[in-house]
């Protein structure tokens, strides 16, 4: 696979851009002209060769930057990656999970190799080589969820599952949609989507913790979410808000075709199998508007979703102040033609 890592930046000067392929194969996540929440999980299967669902987990041309982007979070604040003393097994049952799926699915950058518990990984994008004894903390540099994550693509939570609910108690989160681990950490399933708007009386949270508590190990689901961001900021903390928050009254007609995003998460949710926990990962993927319509498809739907979307969601979401600026620039890409349903 010819793939090769981006040289980019998701911050001062924001270089990062999305390469010809990377657009066609972006997650799109409407697959009709409204939006609305809804309980939307479906098994998460390989897809298509060449998409996002290809494998496990996807590994694209940003790996080695979005890594690096990680690295600098966390010298800033070590407190984005946390886990609770007892979700240490459910470390090692996520690093086996990631270990493995790369190792399978990506053998010309990712090997492991085990002899019983003695374990060796390379990693050859990152240039890592690592030889450790599985379930032996003492054997790495750091706990094994944080070793794992410093090389995973996307954040990742750990829940653990007791009293009939799932309890929120390892992550690492450096890519987030302006929520904060630090401050969720210890929370209870509706609890830490108590922000949320309307999707409570709809009935969402309880349907999907009902779905998730029976969960099964080998049997993964996902489901899309999806938000605005202005500038390619992987780093969209309530942390740091003082340093992006702002930047949302600075688009202008001019400049937001190159500095809007659709930051589009890919969520996965795993059984795992020692610690009976739950893995969330949360893969984000970013489109500049300009990038995004030029699949007219897309910016077609995309025009009519933002146009109608409920304003208690675009508050939400943080986007409402910009959300005429983002109509006006999509409207000159709708056509006003039927769109059918489905990507
Ligand atoms: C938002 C975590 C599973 C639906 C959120 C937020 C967090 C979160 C931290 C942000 C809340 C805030 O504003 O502070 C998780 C975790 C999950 C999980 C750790 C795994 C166990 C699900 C599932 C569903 C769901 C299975 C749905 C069916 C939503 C929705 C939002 C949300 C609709 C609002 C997103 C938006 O409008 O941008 N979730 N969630 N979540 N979650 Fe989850």
């Amino acid at each position: 696979m010819g793939l090769e890592f981006n040289t980019e930046t998701f911050r001062n000067d924001f270089t990062f851009k999305n390469s010809p392929r990377a657009i066609k194969r972006f997650p799109f996540p409407f697959d009709r002209d409204d939006y609305m929440y809804s309980v939307n999980m479906e098994p998460h299967v390989p897809g298509r060769p060449g998409s996002v669902f290809e494998h496990m987990f996807d590994v694209d041309e940003h790996y080695v930057a979005e890594m690096r982007d990680r690295a600098l979070v966390l010298a800033d604040d070590p407190l984005r990656c946390q886990s609770l003393p007892h979700m240490t097994l459910a470390g090692w049952d996520l690093l086996e999970l990631i270990m493995e799926s790369k190792a399978r699915d990506y053998p010309h950058w990712f090997e492991l190799h085990k002899n019983g518990n003695h374990w060796h990984w390379i990693n050859r994008p990152l240039e890592i080589e690592q030889k450790f004894t599985f379930l032996d903390e003492t054997t790495l540099p750091c706990g094994p969820m944080e070793y794992i994550t410093r090389q995973a693509q996307g954040d990742f939570t750990l829940q653990d599952q007791r009293d009939d609910n799932l309890w929120i108690e390892a992550g690492m989160v450096t890519t987030q949609a302006d929520w904060s681990l630090d401050f969720d950490i210890g929370m209870s399933f509706h609890e830490w989507h108590a922000p949320v708007p309307k999707a409570h009386q709809m009935g969402v949270f309880d349907r999907a913790l009902k779905f998730l508590l029976k969960l099964q190990h080998g049997a993964p689901v996902r489901r899309f979410n999806w938000t605005m961001t202005v500038d390619p900021l992987l780093d969209t903390s309530p942390e740091n808000y003082p340093k992006w928050g702002p930047t949302k009254a600075t688009l202008t007609p001019d400049n937001i075709g190159h500095r809007q995003h659709l930051r589009v998460e890919l969520q996965t949710l795993h059984r795992l199998p020692r610690s009976n926990a739950i893995a969330f990962p949360i893969r984000c993927y970013l489109i500049k508007f300009e990038e995004l319509v030029t699949i007219p498809k897309w910016a077609r739907r995309l025009h009519r979703v933002v146009r109608d979307i409920d304003p208690e969601l675009a508050t939400y979401k943080g986007f409402l102040r910009n959300r005429d600026l983002m109509v006006q620039y999509l409207s000159q890409f709708d056509d006003g033609a039927p769109t059918s349903p489905g990507w």
